[in-house]
C-alpha cells in the first residue's frame, strides 16, 4: 500500500503522516526528516542538503530520488506513507517507474488543502523534536511539558527554515514546482482532496474516512 501526502509547507503532512502510519500500520517516509537526520549526524548527505534547505529550495533531484528509492526498495513491508516526496514532476515520474518495475502502484494521493495565511501561522509557531521529528505548535498543539517531546522526551527546537522569509520562499517553490502534481495525480483518478483546516484529529478522521471509502470502492 502506497499513500502520498501532498500539500504546501505547513499543511500538516508530517503531523498527519505520523498519525495515520500508526493507525493503519504504514511506514512513514519523510524526505525532509531524512535530510534533517542526516544533518544532525553530520553526514555528507546532510551537508549537501543543508545549503538548499536553508534557502528554502528543493534539494537536487539526483540526491533526493536516490535516497527515496533506496529506502522504498530496502524496506520489507511494502506499506508506505510518503510525506514530502514527490515534490516535482521529475520525482513523480521516477517514483512511477520504480513502482512499475516492482509491479506496484500508488493507491491514493491525499492532497491536504490549507489557505496560505494559515500555513504561515502554523510554520511560525512550529517546534519539532530533535530525536523523532514529531511536530508541535506553540498555540495549537503544545507539548505536555514545555520544550520536551510527548512521544520520546527529546528536545524541541525551531527549524531554521521556518523564519518568515524562508517559509515564504518555500511556499513560492511549492506553487511553482509541487502544485502541478495536483493535476498530475488528478488525471490518474487517485487524488483525494481533504480540508486541512480544523483540529489535528478532525483532519486525521477525514483522511482515514477517505482512505477506507476508497478501498471499499475498489
Ligand atoms: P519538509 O520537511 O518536507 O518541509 P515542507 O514541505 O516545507 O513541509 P513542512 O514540514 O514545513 O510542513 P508539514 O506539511 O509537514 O506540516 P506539519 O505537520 O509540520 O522539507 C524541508 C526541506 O527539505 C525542503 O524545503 C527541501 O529543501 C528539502 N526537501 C524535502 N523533500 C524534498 C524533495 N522531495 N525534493 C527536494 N527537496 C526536498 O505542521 C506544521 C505546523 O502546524 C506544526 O506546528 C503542527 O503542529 C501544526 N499543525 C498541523 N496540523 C494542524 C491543525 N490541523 N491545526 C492546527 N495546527 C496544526
Ligand atoms: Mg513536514
Ligand atoms: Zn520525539
Amino acid at each position: 500500500m502506497y499513500i502520498i501526502l501532498l500539500g504546501a509547507p505547513g499543511a500538516g503532512k508530517g503531523t498527519q503522516a505520523a498519525i495515520i502510519s500508526d493507525k493503519i500500520n504504514l511506514e512513514h517516509v519523510a524526505t525532509g526528516d531524512l535530510f534533517r537526520q542526516a544533518l544532525e549526524q553530520g553526514t555528507g548527505l546532510g551537508n549537501k542538503a543543508r545549503s538548499f534547505m536553508d534557502k528554502g529550495l528543493l534539494v537536487p533531484d539526483e540526491i533526493t530520488i536516490e535516497l527515496v528509492l533506496g529506502k522504498l526498495s530496502s524496506a520489507e513491508g511494502g506499506r508506505f506513507v510518503l510525506d514530502g516526496f514527490p515534490r516535482n514532476l521529475k520525482q513523480a515520474k521516477a517514483l512511477d517507474e520504480a513502482l512499475a518495475k516492482q509491479s506496484r502502484d500508488i493507491d491514493k494521493v491525499v492532497y491536504i488543502m490549507v489557505p496560505e495565511d494559515v500555513l504561515l501561522k502554523r510554520l511560525a509557531g512550529r517546534w519539532i523534536c530533535r530525536s523523532c521529528q514529531a511536530p508541535y505548535h506553540s498555540v495549537d498543539s503544545p507539548p505536555k511539558v514545555e520544550g520536551r517531546c510527548d512521544r520520546c522526551g527529546g528536545e524541541l527546537y525551531q527549524r531554521p527554515d521556518d523564519t518568515v522569509e524562508t517559509a515564504r520562499k518555500r511556499l513560492e517553490v511549492y506553487f511553482a514546482e509541487t502544485a502541478p502534481l495536483i493535476d498530475y495525480y488528478a488525471r490518474t483518478g487517485k487524488l483525494v482532496e481533504i480540508d486541512g483546516e480544523g483540529g489535528v484529529d478532525e483532519v486525521s478522521q477525514r483522511i482515514l474516512v477517505a482512505l477506507s471509502q476508497e478501498s471499499r470502492a475498489e
